[in-house]
């Protein structure tokens, strides 16, 4: 990875953060995005040690504002970008709408790795290997219904419902979008991670999960940090996808936490489903590759 630059997402905390570890620890170099710059700050300079490898960019990714600040950086700063890591994603539970009128959970864990790929493909073409990697998590591949993708009709804001259709709806729009670049010399693929107990986790409340398990949280909170202290682990997915010889020109993938490639859910590959959260994205973003 020497003389690569790599984006990465919520690379300031949690798997991200680790993932950045791993790519500097190979050579590259890499940008963290974080919404707080002290924070981006800290987290830039424990990962680079005494190196140069790691810089930081502050911006709040729930909001296009944001990611169109974060590319505008990224176009002064960089003439190509090798590797984005789209791994921001997570639970917003009860249903908010962000600045731009989006539902929050959709907005981070969907139309922002949409939106900043399309906003960076300029630089990622510019790349001899370009390689997006989206992050999904949850439950993923149970249906989406695309009359309810923003939770219009009904929220369910419990861990596996509104983040599962969301992360369902991720990697359709992620296999839509390997093929519209196939073309172009940059490929998009998805990982799952696995399980960390990561700052996501522990920011997350009794109501994020289903009434059922909820007198089982305190148990979960002492457990979490205990059984899913293994950092490195979630990031195997992700690093496969991003460094290895052999997924190079490989796109429209799926790899398991153990990057193992893996059928995509039928709800993936139903191609309304794909059309419905395309759109979607394309309405709220104003964009398109
Ligand atoms: N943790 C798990 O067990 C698990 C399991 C399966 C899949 N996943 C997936 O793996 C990915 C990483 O999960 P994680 O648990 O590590 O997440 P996390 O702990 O919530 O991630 C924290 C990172 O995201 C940044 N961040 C949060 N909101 C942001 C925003 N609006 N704009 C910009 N940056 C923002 C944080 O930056 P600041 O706080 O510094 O702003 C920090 O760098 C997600 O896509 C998640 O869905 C996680």
């Amino acid at each position: 990875m020497h003389s690569k630059t790599v984006l990465v997402t919520g690379g300031t905390g949690g798997i991200g953060k680790e993932t950045a570890r791993a790519l500097v620890a190979m050579g590259a170099r890499v940008v963290v995005v974080g919404r707080d710059r002290v924070r981006a700050e800290a987290a830039a300079r424990e990962l680079g040690g005494n190196g140069t490898g790691v810089s930081s960019v502050t911006a709040d990714l729930s909001r296009l504002a944001g990611l169109h600040a974060l590319a505008d950086e990224m176009r002064a700063r960089h003439d190509r970008l090798d590797v984005l890591v789209n791994n921001l994603g997570g639970v917003v539970a009860p249903r908010t709408l962000t600045e731009d009128g989006v539902e929050a959970t959709f907005a981070v864990n969907v139309l922002a790795p949409y939106a900043l790929t399309c906003l960076l493909l300029p630089l990622l073409r510019a790349a001899s290997d370009a390689r997006v990697v989206n992050l999904t998590g949850g439950i993923p591949g149970g249906p989406v219904d695309p009359s309810n993708l923003e939770a219009e009709k009904r929220f369910v804001g419990w861990t596996f419902s509104q983040y599962n259709q969301a992360k369902t709806a991720l990697m359709a729009m992620s296999r839509r979008f390997a093929a519209r670049v196939a073309d172009e010399g940059v490929t998009v693929n998805v990982a799952y991670p696995g399980h960390a107990y990561t700052p996501g986790n522990r920011a997350m409340t009794a109501a994020a999960f289903p009434f059922v398990y909820r007198p089982l949280v305190p148990l979960l909170r002492f457990l979490g940090p205990r059984l899913m202290n293994d950092m490195a682990r979630p990031t195997r997915s992700t690093v496969h996808l991003a460094t290895s010889p052999e997924m190079r020109n490989v796109t429209g993938v799926y790899v398991n936490a153990k990057a193992e490639r893996t059928p995509w859910p039928a709800s993936v590959l139903d191609e309304s489903v794909c059309d419905a959260v395309w759109d979607r994205c394309e309405r709220h973003s104003g964009i398109a590759p």
